[in-house]
């Protein structure tokens, strides 16, 4: 039996997008079957210990997925043994794990978007100085972002 796949998703702030696909993920993965275990974490620690945005939880909630319940945290040398993949959700956020990653790292960095075939290179956009509108565009990239996520891990589950 293979091992539990693990996915850490991070972002800056840990309260917009990263709960977001973290909340995007576990529903995606349970609707399939997919035993996994997942997170989400910052780079930055502004906002360490707060739940996700009010936004981000109107957000999910519209999709039917609650993520009130998360709690943020940065990133830890740590992470970067205990998870199979950390997926950064834009560029300076992957450039600062890259520069970050400590000796002995044996996670696998890359962008959430380079999961979706025809999307690779791209950044999903800070929605925290946005509107409403700009978090229903995340929500809508990192939905797809996990189901493809799912495909990819179910089919090599069955391999
Ligand atoms: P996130 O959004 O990285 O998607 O959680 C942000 C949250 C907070 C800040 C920036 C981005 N901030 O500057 O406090």
């Amino acid at each position: 039996m293979a091992q539990t796949p693990s996915v850490l998703f991070v972002c800056l702030g840990n309260i917009c997008r990263s709960p977001m696909a973290e909340g995007a993920m576990r529903a995606a993965a349970q609707e399939a079957g997919l035993d996994i275990t997942i997170d989400s974490a910052g780079t930055g620690a502004w906002h360490i210990g707060s739940p996700p945005d009010s936004r981000a939880i109107a957000t999910a909630a519209r999709h039917g997925v609650d993520i009130t319940s998360q709690i943020a945290r940065e990133v830890t040398h740590r992470d970067f043994q205990t998870f199979d993949r950390i997926l950064a959700l834009d560029h300076q956020n992957l450039a600062n794990l890259r520069k970050d990653q400590p000796e002995g790292a044996t996670a696998q960095l890359a962008l959430l978007m380079d999961m979706v075939p025809g999307r690779e290179g791209e950044a999903v956009a800070d929605p925290y100085y946005g509107e409403a509108d700009n978090f229903e565009a995340t929500w809508a990239d990192i939905s797809a972002a996990a189901q493809a996520l799912v495909s990819a891990l179910t089919a090599a589950q069955r391999r």
